[in-house]
């Protein structure tokens, strides 16, 4: 365990009331590092999601465009009571980097150059992507780590070579330390923004650093490409979010370098439409006791990503990650007669018609008083790519917070950006919290505990004394 930064005092707060008291945590935000200098951010996988990032960020830094959906540039965070009108912005409430800091490389198979990858992506208008054609077209990928049978239903030149996988790793690794020299960034993040590989369960090569060592030498076939990026980044003290369902950081191995070498993780599979929606909805259901008999989840999808969803191990990947979150907001087992018989259905179709623009369905049949049935449609037309990319400016800058934050940079798992996963990880034998609104609140009461504010509870009898 990370041991407490000398300078955090003990503290009760003062407007709790006998009985409710509070212990806070004081923390100055000195405490916290500056975020002075450059961010570099580098991105296996430069798709459609990774470039209406990067091109998204490069866009409000000019001025062309607003950070819509990100926590970090528009959210604010309540301090003290209601009645203290005190709401800043997140982003002056701690120190986070700005977006004019921000630098970025990253690996693909694909030779395109950011501003090839945006226009075949065909996420953004090519008029905006022309404006920033000079700055997008210098982001060029660097060869990546990729190996076709975790990913059947692409292929790509641009890709390294290397007698064993540990070789490939120390290339990556190579890679990460002169993109740090020649961009001059003072700290870095890894954000994988590449295609879902197939499913596998971890073994024993997963469970220690020796025995993922040997099986990097000995190139074991339970190593996907993206565990090689997850474990040169950690070794290269580099903080690493995963933005698939894959396995990737979700692994002891994973978990101990992480806190060993202070960079922080978080995954998996970003939360964007479909289980968005689901994560909204399923609460609601059970804050008012109604039932739940089936929930069926259709979805048509015309990009690479839909593409290489189209295979069966990639797809069973995004299942297991996409059928979780029911069960646990639900709890069966402490609400058999409402939850115990729910059939749940998840699918994806591959639709090239509609490119990044995906359909999500869901007929969802509930029942209420005397076991009275109803049902509700959900018809989601929603853009895939502009709904993951604040989540992953939103991920970049709190997980810099993260490794900038004694108390949280040796923790290992950063469960309080729950938030912005299909899939959250978290501490081996802690179930996940899939409520969007529990993620919310335990995401800026984190913020709140890290610079000495008192926590919100929402019990409020402070204002009836
Ligand atoms: N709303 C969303 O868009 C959303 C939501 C949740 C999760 N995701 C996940 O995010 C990822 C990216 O989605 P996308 O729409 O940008 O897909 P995409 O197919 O457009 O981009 C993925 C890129 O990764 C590259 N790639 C694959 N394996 C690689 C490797 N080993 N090294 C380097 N590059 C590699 C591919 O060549 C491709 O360019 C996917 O795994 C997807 O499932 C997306």
């Amino acid at each position: 365990m990370p041991t407490r930064p000398k300078n955090v005092k003990r503290n009760v707060s003062k407007n709790a009331k006998a009985g409710t008291r509070v212990e806070i945590k004081k923390q100055t935000s000195s405490e916290i590092q500056s975020a002075k200098g450059k961010l570099g951010v580098m991105i296996p996988g430069m798709g459609a999601v990774a470039t209406t990032f990067v091109a998204g960020v490069e866009a409000i830094r000019k001025g062309l465009a607003k950070p819509i959906g990100s926590l970090t540039q528009m959210g604010t965070v309540r301090l003290g009571k209601r009645t203290d009108g005190r709401s800043p912005k997140i982003k002056e409430f701690v120190p986070l980097a700005g977006l004019e800091d921000l630098v970025f490389t990253g690996w693909d198979i694909f030779e395109d150059n950011m501003y090839e990858a945006a226009s075949n992506a065909g996420v953004l208008e090519q008029k905006l992507l022309d404006q920033l054609k000079p700055f997008l077209s210098s982001v060029k990928p660097m060869s990546a780590v990729f190996d076709h049978n975790y990913v059947k239903k692409i292929d790509g030149p641009n890709v390294k070579k290397g007698k064993t996988k540990m070789d490939l790793a120390e290339q990556l690794r190579d890679d990460i330390r002169s993109f740090k020299k020649k961009s001059g960034a003072t700290r870095l993040i890894t954000m994988w923004c590449g295609s879902t590989e197939s499913y596998i369960e971890p073994t024993e090569a997963h469970q220690s650093l020796k025995s993922f060592e040997n099986a990097l030498r000995k190139n074991d076939e339970m190593i996907a490409p993206s565990m090689i990026y997850a474990y040169a980044s950690l070794m290269e003290g580099v903080p690493f979010a995963n933005g698939a369902p894959n396995l990737t950081v979700d692994l002891p191995v994973m978990l101990d370098l992480s806190r060993e070498h202070n960079a922080p993780i978080c995954g998996k599979d970003f939360k964007t439409g479909q289980t968005l929606m689901k994560t909204v909805l399923a609460p609601a259901f059970k804050a008012r006791l109604l039932g739940l008999s089936g929930w069926y989840s259709t979805n048509i999808l015309g990009n690479r990503d839909g593409e290489v969803l189209d295979d069966p191990g990639s797809f069973k990947t995004k299942e297991e990650s996409k059928l979780g979150v029911l069960e646990h907001i639900l709890q069966p087992a402490l609400y058999p007669e409402l939850y115990g018989n729910i059939f749940h259905k998840v699918r994806i179709n591959y639709y090239p018609p509609r490119g990044d623009n995906k359909e999500g369905w869901d007929n969802i049949d509930i029942f209420g008083w005397l076991g009275y049935p109803m049902q509700i449609k959900v018809d989601f037309l929603c853009r895939d790519s502009i709904l993951a990319a604040p989540i992953v400016l939103d991920l970049v800058l709190f997980l810099d917070l993260a490794q900038r934050t004694p108390e949280l940079r040796g923790i290992g798992i950063q469960e309080w950006l729950s938030f912005y996963f299909k899939s959250p990880m978290t501490a081996p034998g802690l179930y996940p919290e899939h409520d969007l609104f529990i993620q919310l609140m335990k995401l800026k009461n984190t913020l709140r505990h890290l610079k000495g504010e008192e926590l919100i509870t929402h019990l409020g009898l402070e204002y009836y004394d």
